[in-house]
C-alpha cells in the first residue's frame, strides 16, 4: 500500500501508479486491515474506496458469504474530535435515515485498536463518475438519475439534512431486485443535521464554524466556497447542478488545474450556457441547469421537487417508477432522527445563537482563507 495516497501497490513497483510517491527504502506498507477479522465472524477482504476518511474496505463472513462494507476512520484522524463527530454523525444519519437512496448504515462503533468504524450495505454498481467517464450514459438513465438523487434529497432535507458533499463519486448506480435502476447515496461524511424543527430545508440556522471547509472544489456552490455557516438544502441542489452540467455537456461548468481558481469561478464566473457547448440541449434544460447554478441560494430552486416538477415537465415520458411519498415512507421522523443524532453525537445540532450572529468581516476573510488552505490540503493529499 502506498502510504501516501493509501492506494495498493504491487511489492516491485518503484513508484505508486496513483500519486507517483517513490517506493521508501524499506518497501512499501503493509494494509493491516486486510485479512483481519473484524466483529463476529466478518472478515476484511478487500480495499474499495480510496477518500478523504481513511479507508474504506469489503468484508465477507466466510461462512455464509454476505458482505458488508467498512468504513473507518483511520489514525491520526481518529484523534480530532471535530472529525469523529462528523464520522458519528454519517453513521447515525445513514442509519436512521431509511431512505432506500441512501446507503444504509447497519452498526458503528470503535475496533478494539480504538478506531472509529461503521458498517453499511454493501451496494454492487457503478461508481456514476466512471458512468459518466465512459461516455456511454444514455439521456434516460441520466434523467432517472437525477429524479432519485432529487427525490432522496427532498426527503433528506425535510428531516434537516443536507449532504454538503455531492458528486458523482459518491453516487453508486446500482439495480433493485427487478434490475431496475437503483441510485445510491453514499459518503454522509460531510452531512449537516439542521437544527430547524419546523421545516428544516427553509429556515436556516447558525451552526458553529467548521474548522476545515468541506466539498470538493468541482461541485461546491459558492456560499460553501465562502465558508458560510448557514448552509441549507439549497446547497445540494448547486452540486447537483453542477453534475446535470456535466451529464448534459460532458465537461464541468468550472475547470482549472487549480482549485483556488475553481472557487473563485463558482463565486464570480457565470457558466457557459450548457446549449452553446451542445446545440441539442433544450433551452428548457439550460433554464433548468443554469437556475440550479445561481450564485445566490435564493435565485435557485427553494427545494428539491421544484426542480423534479420542472424536469417531469420537460421530460414526462420518462416518470421514474419511484415517487416521494414512496421514499419517505419508511423514512424515519425528523424528530426522531434529531433524537437519535443528539443522543449519539454531542453537540452536533447546531442551535440558532443569535446573540453570534454579525460576524466581522475579517473573521470571514480569515476563515474563506483558513478554508482555502484546507481544501488545497486535502485536495492535494486525496486527489
Ligand atoms: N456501501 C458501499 N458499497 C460499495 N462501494 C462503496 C460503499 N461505500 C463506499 N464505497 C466505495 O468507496 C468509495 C469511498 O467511499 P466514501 O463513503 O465516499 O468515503 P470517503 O469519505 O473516503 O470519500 C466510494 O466512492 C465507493 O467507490
Ligand atoms: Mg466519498
Amino acid at each position: 500500500m502506498c502510504d501516501k495516497c493509501r492506494r495498493p501497490v504491487q511489492a516491485v513497483q518503484e513508484r505508486c501508479d496513483h500519486c507517483r510517491k517513490k517506493r521508501p527504502a524499506d518497501g512499501w506498507a503493509v494494509d493491516a486491515r486486510v485479512g483481519q477479522p473484524l466483529l463476529g465472524s466478518l472478515k476484511v477482504i478487500q480495499r474499495i474506496g480510496y477518500g478523504a476518511t481513511g479507508g474504506v474496505y469489503l468484508a465477507e463472513d466466510p461462512g455464509t458469504g454476505d458482505r458488508v462494507v467498512v468504513k473507518y476512520l483511520h489514525g491520526a484522524l481518529a484523534s480530532e474530535p471535530e472529525l469523529v463527530k462528523r464520522f458519528r454523525v454519517e453513521a447515525v444519519v445513514t442509519k436512521e435515515l431509511n431512505i432506500p437512496q441512501v446507503v444504509r448504515t447497519f452498526d458503528f462503533g470503535r475496533t478494539d485498536d480504538g478506531t472509529p468504524y461503521l458498517t453499511m450495505e454493501y451496494v454492487p454498481g457503478t461508481g456514476l463518475r466512471e458512468a459518466m467517464g465512459s461516455g456511454t450514459m444514455t439521456m434516460e438513465d441520466a434523467l432517472e438519475v437525477m429524479r432519485q438523487i432529487l427525490m432522496a434529497l427532498e426527503v433528506a432535507h425535510k428531516r434537516c439534512v443536507i449532504h454538503r458533499d455531492l458528486k458523482p463519486g459518491n453516487i453508486i448506480l446500482s439495480r433493485d431486485p427487478e434490475g431496475h435502476l437503483l441510485v445510491k447515496i453514499l459518503d454522509f461524511g460531510f452531512a449537516k443535521v439542521l437544527a430547524d424543527r419546523h421545516d428544516g430545508f427553509h429556515h436556516t440556522v447558525k451552526v458553529t464554524r467548521d474548522r476545515i471547509i468541506l466539498g470538493t472544489p468541482h461541485y461546491m456552490s459558492p456560499e460553501q466556497a465562502k465558508g458560510a455557516m448557514d448552509l441549507d438544502g439549497r446547497t445540494d441542489l448547486y452540486s447537483l447542478g453542477v453534475m446535470l452540467y456535466m451529464m448534459m455537456t460532458g465537461v464541468p461548468p468550472f475547470n482549472s488545474e487549480v482549485p483556488m481558481e475553481i472557487i473563485q469561478m463558482h463565486l464570480t464566473q457565470p457558466p457557459k450556457t450548457p446549449s452553446s457547448l451542445c446545440p441539442t440541449i433544450p433551452q428548457e434544460m439550460d433554464r433548468i441547469i443554469l437556475k440550479l447554478l445561481e450564485k445566490k441560494p435564493e435565485d435557485r430552486y427553494a427545494t428539491a421537487s421544484e426542480v423534479l416538477a420542472d424536469l417531469d415537465r420537460l421530460y414526462p415520458a420518462g416518470a421514474s417508477k419511484w415517487n416521494i411519498e414512496q421514499i419517505s415512507n419508511n423514512a424515519i421522523d425528523t424528530s426522531d432522527l434529531l433524537m437519535q443524532v443528539g443522543r449519539y453525537v454531542e453537540d452536533s445540532i447546531q442551535v440558532p445563537d443569535p446573540s453570534k450572529n454579525n460576524w466581522p468581516v475579517a473573521l470571514y476573510v480569515a476563515g474563506a482563507g483558513a478554508a482555502a488552505l484546507a481544501i488545497l490540503t486535502l485536495w492535494w493529499l486525496f486527489s
